[in-house]
């Protein structure tokens, strides 16, 4: 399965069968976490947590709109080296990474980072000096029984979590505000843009948005939510490589040159620039 399959397949899976997920897919996993692209120098990192019964103890009994995630027998845990949103970014980006990979070996997954208690979590894996969990992600195979079912349906309502903003909702052509059309764009601008839009967000807000500039793409935050910023530039760097355009992100957390000459509306943050989408385009350095 290829890594944009991935994207449109993924979805958040709340009940698990009891199935432990066999070792050598769990040891791929590790390896894709542990030789993952990093936005910033590595330092964010990814702890397992096996057996329901101790991944029961670090979920949440009572979580708000999206109830009890169940019977998942494995928890990957995503660890930030200090608490600055540059490392929550990188860790949505590298744990996206997993997640996807996940998918493509048939895997079930839930980000979270409402319905578990971080202290818990905390003693349940070697934390390094300084370290904290940022946010954990449930994984197994899914419950497929209507039981199951109902309660997905029910939570997937409420988070209203099928719903994705339309590219030309969440896409500007050069500036903020300016209306961008997918017919005259670059398909595979469009495809790389298309695989941000279905990314996981929170609360399923879909809080990016993107300013198309010539062959690059600089993204934008309408709330604090680095980790949701992580996991859409995950999604925009895969399909690039995938479509043959080897770009890079360059972080811009906070950029309030940039934030200015784009025209952001106040409270709007920048937080970087992908590079590298037209084939003549060099892959990194600022223009
Ligand atoms: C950073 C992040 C945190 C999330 N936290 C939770 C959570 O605490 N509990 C939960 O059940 N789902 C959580 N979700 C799942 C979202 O609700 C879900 O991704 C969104 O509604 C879109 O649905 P989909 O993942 O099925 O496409 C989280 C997702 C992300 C990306």
């Amino acid at each position: 399965m290829d890594l944009r399959t991935a994207i449109r397949l993924r979805r958040s899976v709340r009940r698990y069968v009891a199935q432990p997920v066999p070792q050598d897919l769990l040891d791929r996993l590790a390896a894709v976490a542990q030789e993952a692209d990093h936005l910033v120098r590595p330092g964010v990192r990814v702890e397992r947590v096996d057996g329901r019964e101790r991944v029961a103890g670090v979920l949440a009994r009572y979580a708000g709109v999206y109830g009890l995630v169940q019977g998942a027998p494995h928890l990957l845990v995503g660890l930030i080296p200090e608490d600055v949103p540059e490392n929550r970014i990188d860790l949505g980006y590298v744990l996206e990474q997993v997640v996807l990979e996940a998918t493509r070996l048939g895997l079930a997954t839930c980000w979270m980072t409402g319905s578990y208690h971080p202290d818990r979590a905390a003693r349940a894996i070697p934390l390094r000096p300084g370290e904290q969990v940022a946010a954990v992600v449930a994984l197994g195979y899914a419950r497929v029984d209507p039981l199951a079912r109902l309660h997905d349906t029910v939570v997937r309502r409420v988070v209203a979590a099928h719903r994705r903003l339309s590219l030309t909702e969440i896409v500007f052509g050069g500036r903020w505000g300016v209306a961008w059309s997918p017919e005259e764009a670059d398909p595979a601008l469009v495809e790389v843009l298309e695989c941000a839009r279905l990314a996981p967000s929170a609360r399923n807000r879909q809080p990016w948005r993107f300013v198309v500039e010539g062959g690059a793409i600089h993204l934008a935050l309408t709330i604090l939510a680095p980790i949701d910023a992580g996991i859409v530039m995950a999604h925009v760097a895969l399909s690039a490589r995938e479509l043959g355009r080897v770009g890079r992100w360059r972080l811009r957390w906070a950029d309030e040159a940039l934030a200015r000459r784009l025209g952001f509306p106040l409270g709007v943050v920048a937080v970087g620039t992908f590079r590298g989408l037209r084939m003549s385009e060099p892959a990194s350095g600022p223009r």
